[in-house]
């Protein structure tokens, strides 16, 4: 099962994403991210730090997306392994929606166009919400600002991630990113559990 976690900067996705590491041990589950988990990764970052054109950038997320399947996923989701991925597709649908306004027509429908046909979509997406001036908050005590990290930019990509759950309501759980860190991972881990286990049984069933 693909599980995958969503949120602006600073609403607590990594703090989810290490907690379910411990939660979950006992299921043994592959944690992975994106970006970063392939060598691509690193022209990623060099482009999100060099402000590189916006293109560009949207197709370097997405080759790191591409490496990431077949490096990473296919392989855990062959073994039958439960994988929890902090970012995937969705963060591409909501910042780069953002980013290509006005540069390609019609953003969304491009980046779909994009992935059609060879990525995998998530089983379940929890989407970590909060307002906009606390997750800038949480933010502002790291180091540097990176340019998705600013008010206008997060309050759209917040937008757009509703946009996605309206149309996909079955696909998310939305947790209440100002709950505690402890409330936050009990609900994500025990909603995970719950559905790993009907995802078993369904496939018991078929067999
Ligand atoms: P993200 O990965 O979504 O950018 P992080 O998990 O790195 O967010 O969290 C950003 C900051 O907010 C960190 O300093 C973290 O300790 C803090 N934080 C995370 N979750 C919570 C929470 N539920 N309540 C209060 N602070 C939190
Ligand atoms: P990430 O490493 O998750 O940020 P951090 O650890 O600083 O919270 O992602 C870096 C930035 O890249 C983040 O602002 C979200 C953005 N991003 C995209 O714009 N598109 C994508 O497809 C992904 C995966 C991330």
């Amino acid at each position: 099962m693909l599980v995958t976690l969503e949120g602006i900067d600073g609403s607590g996705k990594s703090t989810l994403h290490d907690a379910l590491g411990t939660a979950l041990a006992d299921l043994d589950p592959v944690i992975t991210r994106e970006p970063g988990s392939t060598w691509i990764g690193d022209a990623v970052r060099r482009a999100i730090r060099e402000q590189a054109d916006p293109v560009a950038e949207a197709l370097l997320f997405v080759a790191d997306h591409a490496a990431h399947l077949s490096e990473v996923i296919r392989p855990a989701l062959a073994k039958e392994k439960l994988v929890i991925s902090d970012r995937y597709i969705d963060s591409r649908f909501v910042y780069q929606q953002v980013t290509l306004e006005g540069i390609v027509p019609d953003p969304l429908s491009w980046l779909r166009a994009v992935h059609a046909g060879w990525t995998i979509y998530p089983d379940l997406t929890i989407l970590l919400t909060v307002p906009v001036s606390i997750a800038l908050e949480r933010t502002g005590k790291r180091d540097k600002e990176e340019h998705f990290e600013q008010e206008a930019v997060l309050t759209r990509v917040q937008d757009y991630y509703m946009q996605l759950v309206e149309e996909e309501p079955y696909r998310f759980l939305i947790i209440d990113g100002t709950l505690s860190p402890e409330d936050i991972t009990r609900v994500a881990g025990e909603t995970i559990r719950f559905r790993n286990e009907q995802a078993k049984k369904s496939k018991n069933k078929r067999k």
